[in-house]
């Protein structure tokens, strides 16, 4: 069977063909995959504008689906069902995929299946690889989670840390801003920590033991990890983008003591738009690429602990973040040292896609789940299953 897929979450409209293959350890192939990419347009605004995606998804949508069945040599006769990215992300872009979705397996009498966007991120892994070695260990990584899952068996997914402030990938995209690199930052950073030195800063890397306001409770479920560890498995981003902030205002050249408002926090603000922070190159990939250490540390410890205790045979890291060329190599490294084997996506994978949805898609559609229209687009939806 043809699987059409829709991804409309965020800033890129993609859609997608993927085919079953028959075979159980490899199960889909792509059959076509297309993404219009929005970042052009949010880039002058620093960040992803809500309205002004939603509108461009509505103008690229059809364009876009026409492409995928082209590039796949197909028609609409030859789909049998529609997956779509149901949440969670930005309402009125999900909205956008999810009436379109709707719409067309009203008019053909096929049928939607809603797929969790983080669902999509982890089946990107066995699109790209086959079936992963089960259990696994799998650390969704993008610019609005940082999410460490249990997969005990294909298509469950539970969850077992989280971040309790920033994702990974925002912490980048700010990062960025304050440098005045533009945006998305994770990979002008990535580039630009080639030229640095990652011992020039020594930043913080936040390790969570304990309760507080924004997670009461451990994240994973009751039992799955030893009590003294269930905690350890939360992440927390926003304290080291404070300390670059921090380090900014201590370099540029303005009087210090400032507190929030001062000139140097103007002047920082400044930055953010023009570049003007008076830094020179060699000290913002020093930066970077410091800043890239710790974020890197911060991601692989929790997730190879969890994977320890887990009883994992295999780690996954998926998501926009796993394009990070520090994070795949160190990732692998691990990997050897610990020997257990590390699967990440090739990078057409790792950013938000419609081939990963459809995949997701299939996983639920031969699970044996029915589905009808009544569903609606969720910003909020959590993943289980
Ligand atoms: O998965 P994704 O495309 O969208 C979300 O679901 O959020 O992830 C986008 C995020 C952005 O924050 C972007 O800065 C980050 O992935 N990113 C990277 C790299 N490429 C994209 N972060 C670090 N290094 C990269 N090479
Ligand atoms: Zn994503």
């Amino acid at each position: 069977m043809n699987l059409l897929a829709l991804e409309t979450s965020c800033d890129e409209t993609a859609a997608a063909v993927i085919s079953e293959t028959g075979n159980a350890s490899g199960p889909w192939r792509i059959a076509s995959s297309i993404v219009a990419s929005q970042s052009e347009i949010h880039r002058a605004w620093g960040g992803v504008v809500p309205e002004l995606a939603s509108r461009q998804h509505v103008r690229d949508i059809c364009g876009v689906v026409y492409a995928a069945l082209d590039q796949a040599g197909i028609s609409l006769d030859d789909v049998g069902a529609i997956a779509v990215t149901q949440g969670p992300g930005l309402v009125g872009s999900l909205l956008v995929g999810v009436a379109f979705a709707k719409s067309l397996a009203w008019a053909r009498g096929l049928p939607v299946i809603p797929v969790h966007h983080l669902a999509g991120h982890i089946e990107s892994l066995t699109l790209a690889h086959g079936e992963l070695p089960l259990p696994a260990a799998v650390l969704v990584v993008s610019g609005g989670h940082t999410s460490l899952y249990h997969v005990p068996s294909a298509g469950v997914y539970q969850v077992v840390g989280r971040t309790r402030d920033d994702a990974a990938g925002e912490a980048y995209d700010k990062v960025a801003k304050l440098l005045g690199l533009g945006y998305p930052g994770g990979p002008v950073i990535d580039r630009l920590a080639r030229e640095g030195r990652d011992d020039a800063f020594d930043f913080p890397v936040t390790r969570l033991t304990h309760a507080d306001r924004n997670a009461p409770h451990p994240t994973a479920p009751p039992g799955l990890l030893p009590p003294e560890a269930a905690r350890r498995v939360d992440f927390s981003f926003s304290g080291l983008k404070t300390a670059v902030l921090r380090l900014i205002r201590e370099r540029t050249k303005e009087p210090s003591g400032g507190q929030r408002g001062s000139r140097v926090d103007v002047k920082v603000k400044a930055a953010a738009t023009n570049g003007s922070h008076g830094l020179s190159r060699q000290e913002v990939a020093d930066i970077c690429a410091s800043f890239q250490r710790v974020v890197v540390q911060a991601l692989l410890d929790r997730t190879f602990e969890a994977a320890g205790w887990l009883g994992a045979r295999s780690v996954g890291i998926a998501g926009g973040v796993s394009a990070n060329s520090r994070l795949r190599a160190e990732a692998t490294a691990r990997g050897e040292r610990t020997g257990i084997p590390v699967f990440v996506p090739p990078l057409h994978l790792s950013t938000d896609n419609a081939a990963m949805i459809g995949a997701a898609g299939f996983r639920r559609l031969r699970s044996g789940a029915t589905f009808d229209l009544s569903f609606n687009a969720e910003a909020s939806l959590t993943l289980t299953g």
